[in-house]
């Protein structure tokens, strides 16, 4: 028994409450790894026990002991490997330096980061212009997408509405925009078929599809930021409508506007076409979208490579497979 006292002390250490470390955020993957030691310790322990037993029966029973022996030995290496995976995930908890991440850790922030992460199962994900990425030792700029455009197009479209204004904000969730009008001093109606998380006293929520909303009475100015291109495609989790739900949409988002009121909209621009998340238009469909409304500004904008976006010169022909963004501004007659 005196050989199994120091791998009894051993199995002891491994049992201490690695959670107590940790910095909440990590819980769960606390708890994973206390599960994985409460199993290694288990069965080390059996094992050691084992052991002891046909260490006194071995003379007899040479062959179950040599492959008792295997056994354990194969434990002890797993016992190696996770008493090192232990060891690295505390560190990266407890020093928070990035030369520390590991693969694992890596994996788990890379998952909190997008929009099926914990807190988007919680709608509270706001789509980041600018998204990292983390590897293991490292954290990189992995791209920027359109709302470093669209976002600041809509507060310059605004720059001459009056806080005080009413604003709707169309496909309002996962995006900060209907709350920082807000608290800009407009009063905000926030619309989406999804729950929008932020509060604030001039901010109002709805949760419907735009279309069939029933409402009395019409905004100083209708938001929509890259939604009108999802409407009734089912990639939201709501049924697939009839071709032509984004026009009735923009139909509607019309009667909600007043005369004089002005439509802040964005939508990707390229050859025309439709998969199961999104359409995109051309210059003609995009005409067809704003009838009834009137033209105020049209700005093109293009993403050059992953990380770089630019407007786009009026006389620029774009290459077809650059992504592109309409920002347009109009005023209902
Ligand atoms: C790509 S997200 C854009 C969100 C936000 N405007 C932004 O700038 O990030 C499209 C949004 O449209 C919403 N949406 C889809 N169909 C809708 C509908 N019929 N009425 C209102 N919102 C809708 C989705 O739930 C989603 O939040």
């Amino acid at each position: 028994m005196a050989v199994t006292q120091p791998l009894r002390a051993v199995a002891r250490a491994i049992l201490w409450p690695f959670r107590r470390f940790f910095d909440p955020r990590f819980e769960g993957l606390a708890h994973r790894i206390d599960a994985k030691h409460g199993d290694v310790a288990s069965r080390l322990d059996t094992g050691l026990t084992e052991i002891a037993a046909l260490r006194d029966e071995s003379r007899h029973l040479r062959d179950e002991s040599r492959h008792r022996h295997a056994e354990n030995i194969q434990l002890a290496r797993a016992l190696a490997d996770l008493i090192g995976e232990g060891d690295r995930f505390r560190r990266a908890m407890r020093s928070g330096l990035v030369d520390d991440i590991d693969e694992e850790i890596a994996r788990m922030l890379n998952h909190t980061v997008t929009h099926r992460g914990f807190a988007a199962q919680r709608n509270l994900w706001f789509n980041p212009p600018l998204s990292v990425r983390y590897r293991e030792g490292d954290v990189v700029l992995a791209q920027v997408n359109e709302r470093i455009v669209e976002t600041p197009y809509v507060f310059r479209a605004l720059s001459r509405v009056e806080p005080g204004a009413t604003v709707l904000d169309v496909g309002a969730a996962e995006s900060t925009l209907a709350v920082s009008l807000a608290s800009l001093g407009y009063r905000v109606t926030a619309i989406d078929i999804r729950p929008y998380a932020p509060v604030h006293p001039s901010l109002e929520t709805v949760v419907a599809p735009i279309q069939d909303w029933s409402h009395d009475g019409a905004f100083d100015v209708v938001v929509c930021v890259s939604t009108i291109e999802h409407i009734g495609l089912g990639a939201y989790g709501e049924p697939r409508a009839d071709e032509g739900s984004d026009g009735a949409a923009m139909q509607r988002m019309r009667e909600l506007t007043k005369p004089g009121g002005l439509l802040v909209l964005t939508v990707p621009l390229g050859e025309a076409g439709v998969n199961d998340v999104q359409r995109t238009y051309d210059h003609a469909g995009l005409q067809a979208l704003l009838e009834g409304w009137e033209l105020e500004d049209l700005t093109v904008a293009r993403q050059l490579d992953p990380r770089t976006w630019v407007v786009e010169p009026q006389e620029t022909t774009s290459v077809d497979d650059e992504a592109r963004v309409a920002l347009v501004t109009a005023r209902r007659p």
